[in-house]
């Protein structure tokens, strides 16, 4: 068998964890693949900076969106970032250009998954993004798989590490907020923007995906009630505290039949209190951790890093793994013609 040829977008530390990973399991990826993985072409935005890693051996591009048009590549990996722009272009032109595209780019699937899940579909290619949601953890494919055969009652978890680490490192030390925030920027959890990671947005992306595979709909992004954590005070989580309970930031979603008898897709994310005696208030620091409930196979607990390079990059190349294989399950579980809008006048219709 040939080997799956990788275009890289992106070598920041996603994209330099997937370098790493790529050479130094070879070995395993290649017997699990039944392949080898070969980078061929990367891009990103300065050539010259010291990666820690050896990029000489790859073709480069300076226009990220020529990493579609190459003939010498199979799979297109975007590791940039954004809903819309560079990302979405040369998602798009990956897509249109037959390649797989496998990216960790949460707010693009968020806003643009079924559009680009049908472009997949139509070019007869796969589309793959385990590493958007919770990094290392490979909550979408047990989700989608190992979940695959349940009625899907409830998904809610800690969606967001570098909320997580605030709210944990708050109740440790009495401190407050700020000065913890800046701590997080330094370990590299926190997004570019540290308002998406406070302010709820990060985690919403993550929960629109979700329940998109949960519950068979579109991701809704617009939908997700979104709430953060910048109005907590150190105040409030010993006031917590003293009733015993710990303050974490939870991202919910259910789908239950509304007063009508139609189902209501719920998401929202939001400070919740809870308990110490359940298993997410033990979850401290920047890790993320997932509660699925299933009909058959009762509460599932997805705990691990959820974010970082190698955790990350693990993500990313299971997705390759799966895509050399040539079985990758469709991205939401179903054909994309089959997924439900989320909003309840379209949903009625159905
Ligand atoms: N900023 C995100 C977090 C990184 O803190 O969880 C992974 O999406």
């Amino acid at each position: 068998t040939q080997e799956l040829r990788i275009a890289l977008a992106g070598l920041g530390t996603v994209g330099t964890g997937v370098v790493r990973l790529l050479e130094e399991n070879a070995d395993e990826i290649r017997a699990r693949a039944g392949r080898d993985i070969r980078i061929t072409a990367v891009s990103a935005r300065d050539r010259t900076r010291d990666r820690g890693i050896d990029i000489a051996s790859y073709a480069w591009e300076d226009e990220m969106a020529q990493l579609a048009a190459r003939s010498d590549v199979d799979v297109v990996v975007e590791l940039v970032g954004g809903s819309d722009g560079p990302a979405l272009a040369l998602a798009r032109g990956a897509l249109e250009g037959g390649k797989h595209l496998v990216t960790a780019n949460k707010a693009m699937i968020a806003h643009h998954g079924a559009e680009l899940a049908a472009q997949a579909e139509q070019a007869g290619v796969s589309l793959q993004f385990e590493a958007a949601v919770a990094g290392g953890i490979p909550v979408l494919k047990g989700l989608r798989e190992g979940a695959a055969a349940n009625r899907v009652e409830r998904v809610y978890g800690i969606l967001n590490g570098t909320s997580n680490y605030i709210l944990s490192a708050m109740e440790k030390t009495g401190r407050d907020f700020t000065d913890i925030l800046a701590d997080a920027q330094e370990l590299g959890y926190a997004e570019a923007d540290p308002t998406f990671d406070i302010e709820g947005v990060d985690a919403a992306h993550k929960l629109a995906i979700l329940a998109a595979i949960a519950f068979g709909t579109r991701p809704d992004f617009g939908a997700v009630e979104t709430g953060g954590i910048s109005g907590v005070r150190a105040a409030d989580i010993a006031q917590a505290d003293a009733l015993g309970y710990v303050i974490r930031l939870i991202g919910m979603t259910d789908c239950a039949a509304g007063e009508d008898g139609k189902p209501r897709l719920f998401q929202r994310v939001q400070p919740y209190l809870v308990p110490k005696s359940h298993p997410l208030a033990a979850v401290d620091g920047p890790t993320n951790a997932v509660v699925v409930e299933g009909n058959f196979a009762g509460r599932l607990l997805f705990q691990g890093a959820g974010a970082g390079d190698g955790p990350t990059a693990s993500a990313v190349v299971a997705d390759l793994v799966d895509i050399a294989r040539g079985n990758p399950a469709a991205p939401f579980g179903l054909p994309v013609a089959s997924l439900a809008s989320s909003s309840p006048a379209d949903t009625a219709e159905r």
